[in-house]
């Protein structure tokens, strides 16, 4: 008996619902598309890009759209070198900065011994010879407000001219709280050297979510797995949870459940199922990258709430979280503000008087804790 391949499959390709998967059929972002390029496009001839700033809330195909680009900066010019980072995983100025080495150099530098100020020399001078634009791409860039990060980190790719001559720099930032404001997180000087142009990816429309999720289903899914009725419970679903990469979550979840039941087509119950899992999958993924600290802090704003009303507020939050993790106001409130950015946490500031913040889990207490290993 095999049990790795066996030879029933309903999915035509995979592939198409892996994260990374850059979709062919890229529609409705046009006008945003239109606007990047714009920006850009004087780096093309040698000049400094106008830095950008892509505002929508997740799965608004803000990392889509920088991805088609940089394909397309790849395939027409050498004259940019277009880096992109994701600040979920690379989360200091350091690591930024052995990304952007390893666009420009093509591999990584060593990992042992070398400091940032030799990194910064080698990009500089390598980009100064080569008359080559670096463009970066900081995607979401919020990873990277605590500390002064993002601020320190455009600071050095901004003013790489001032060290080597004649080198021309941009970036492209996103964010998926859009109520992000970065001429308040940045200092003055870094505002004055970015003044980005800010594009805005609206949701998109139902009718949207349903034509893009009917074309990944074409491409990935043979015909007859999922009948018109389970497609718009699935949309439902998607529509549900705001964020389009449930949607394409729950199709994969779905049709994998059905293929482990030896059945040809999709039921209410495998998609109700995988709802349970997809739903969670921005928490998870945002829960994974905290570290230890942050996420105990987490876990016991998660046990103070399940014993409160929904609604916590930060004085008496911060005296029972203080008893788990010991810490400064300060860095509670440096948590706190991480965490709304990360939208696991919604705060705003409380009527009765300003200095008081309203708290609220987005998610269930209990989900927060098992997410938490609590
Ligand atoms: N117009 C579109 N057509 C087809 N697929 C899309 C479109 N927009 C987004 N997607 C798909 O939705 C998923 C989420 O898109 P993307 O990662 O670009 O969103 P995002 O705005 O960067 O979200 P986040 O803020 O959470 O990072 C991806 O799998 C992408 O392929
Ligand atoms: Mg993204």
């Amino acid at each position: 008996m095999k049990y790795l391949m066996s030879d029933q499959t309903l999915f035509r390709d995979r592939d198409v619902f892996e994260a990374d998967y850059l979709p062919e059929q890229f529609n409705y972002r046009d006008a945003q598309l239109r606007e990047m390029a714009f920006a850009i496009r004087p780096a093309v001839f040698g000049s400094r890009p106008n830095n950008v700033v892509l505002k929508g809330l997740p799965g608004t195909g803000k990392t889509t759209s920088v991805r088609h680009l940089f394909s397309e900066i790849r395939e027409t010019t050498q004259r940019i070198v277009p880096v992109y980072v994701n600040c979920q995983n690379h989360h200091t100025r350091f690591m930024v900065f052995t990304r952007i080495y390893e666009g420009v150099f093509g591999h990584l530098p060593p990992t042992t011994g070398i400091s940032l100020r030799r990194i910064l020399n080698e990009v500089g001078c390598a980009l100064s010879e080569r008359k080559k634009v670096l463009l970066v791409c900081l995607d979401d860039a919020n990873y990277l407000l605590h500390d002064g990060v993002l601020n320190d980190t455009v600071f050095s790719i901004l003013r790489l001219y001032e060290e080597f001559q004649g080198v021309r720099s941009g970036v492209i930032l996103t964010v998926s709280n859009t109520e992000t404001d970065f001429r308040k997180e940045l200092d003055a000087c870094v505002i004055s050297s970015l003044q980005p142009t800010e594009i805005y990816f609206p949701p998109y429309c139902c009718d949207e979510v349903r034509t893009i999720l009917q074309e990944r289903i074409h491409q990935g899914v043979y015909a007859g797995v999922i009948s018109s009725e389970m497609f718009e419970l699935i949309v439902e679903r998607a529509l549900l949870a705001g964020d389009l990469r449930v949607g394409l979550d729950l199709i994969r979840r779905a049709v994998l459940g059905a293929e482990q039941d030896a059945r040809k087509m999709v039921e209410a119950g495998d998609i109700e199922s995988a709802f349970e899992i997809s739903q969670h999958i921005h928490l998870a993924n945002s829960v994974k990258i905290l570290n230890t600290e942050e996420k105990k802090m987490l876990r016991s704003m998660a046990e103070y709430s399940m014993q409160e009303e929904c609604i916590m507020y930060s004085g008496e939050l911060f005296d029972s979280v203080r008893e788990a993790a010991p810490m400064g106001y300060t860095t509670f409130f440096e948590r706190l503000k991480k965490f709304d950015e990360m939208r696991l946490i919604t705060m705003r500031s409380c009527w009765r008087n300003g200095n008081t913040r309203e708290i609220s889990l987005r998610y269930e207490a209990e989900k927060v804790l098992e997410e938490c290993g609590g």
